[in-house]
């Protein structure tokens, strides 16, 4: 197996305020059916997708790849017909219930630490869950590595929401930034932006360039950043999935 870790992306929606939901954390339902199906084809690039705890509850998500077209190019190009789904939930008091645990779709991961209930935890193993007990606070390095030496994933689309976004950011895991820019306003200091309400301040700022942007509907534009390394960190250097695939 490769020794890099995989290319980490991430995707989301904002609106014109840069906020990616409303102060009562509503679901995300205010970009188009273009940034619907954009999200769909983004993730059918990635090997996995990853998402929180906070994020898979809020919007019900089911992390699969509804759209048989979209399956068969995957298998064309040597990926499984699903990605892998990888929630993050350290607290662990995740519903069994959720969409998620039935709907169809890959392998499911569940990380979390030793609070989750034993009872819980075997009640998950139970449904085909595969259980990760890490310790805390959980480093997003060592979720990444996981599933790289239990899956073979190469590539791995962060989903949401803001709190597992900054810790991937933090980490300085995250080598590309979908964004999508939606012609709308909610306004709010208690609505979160990519990082969280608008009081929590990184330690340090990270960069990134723009390498892709195009209209979107609605009046919507899709923005794609790649992150700007560090002159030390230049020798990891990552390629993203599609050029990974020569494409
Ligand atoms: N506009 C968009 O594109 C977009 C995309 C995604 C989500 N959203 C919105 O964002 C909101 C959810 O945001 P959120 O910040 O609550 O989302 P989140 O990161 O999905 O969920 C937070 C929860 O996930 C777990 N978690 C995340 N990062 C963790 C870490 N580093 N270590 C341990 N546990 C971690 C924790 O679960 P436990 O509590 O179980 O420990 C935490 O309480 C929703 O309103 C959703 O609609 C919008």
């Amino acid at each position: 197996m490769s020794s890099r870790r995989p290319f980490v992306s991430a995707n989301f929606a904002l609106t014109a305020d840069g906020k990616i939901s409303t102060r009562t954390g509503a679901p995300a339902q205010f970009s188009s059916p273009e940034d619907k199906r954009r999200l769909l084809e983004i993730r059918a690039q990635a090997d996995a997708v990853l998402v929180g705890h906070g994020t898979v509850a809020t919007d019900r998500m089911t992390m699969g790849m509804p759209d048989a077209a979209l399956r068969a190019e995957r298998i064309a190009r040597g990926q499984a017909e699903f990605p892998v789904r990888a929630i993050v939930s350290g607290r662990g008091r995740i519903d069994p219930n959720l969409r998620v645990f039935s709907a169809p779709g890959g392998p499911i991961h569940l990380f979390t630490t030793s609070r989750l209930a034993r009872a819980r935890r075997l009640d998950f193993e139970r449904r085909g869950t595969r259980v990760h007990v890490l310790p805390e606070p959980l480093e997003m390095s060592a979720i990444v590595a996981r599933l790289q030496a239990e899956e073979g994933i190469r590539s791995l689309v962060c989903e949401g929401g803001a709190q597992l976004f900054r810790a991937l950011v933090e980490a300085d895991l995250l080598d590309e930034l979908h964004l999508t820019w939606c012609a709308t306003v909610f306004g709010g200091v208690q609505a979160p932006g990519l990082l969280g309400p608008a009081s929590h301040q990184m330690k340090t700022s990270h960069a990134f360039r723009l390498v892709g942007f195009e209209p979107g509907g609605a009046g919507e534009v899709f923005l794609r950043y790649r992150r700007i390394s560090r002159p030390s960190a230049a020798a990891a250097a990552r390629t993203s999935p599609a050029a990974a695939r020569g494409r």
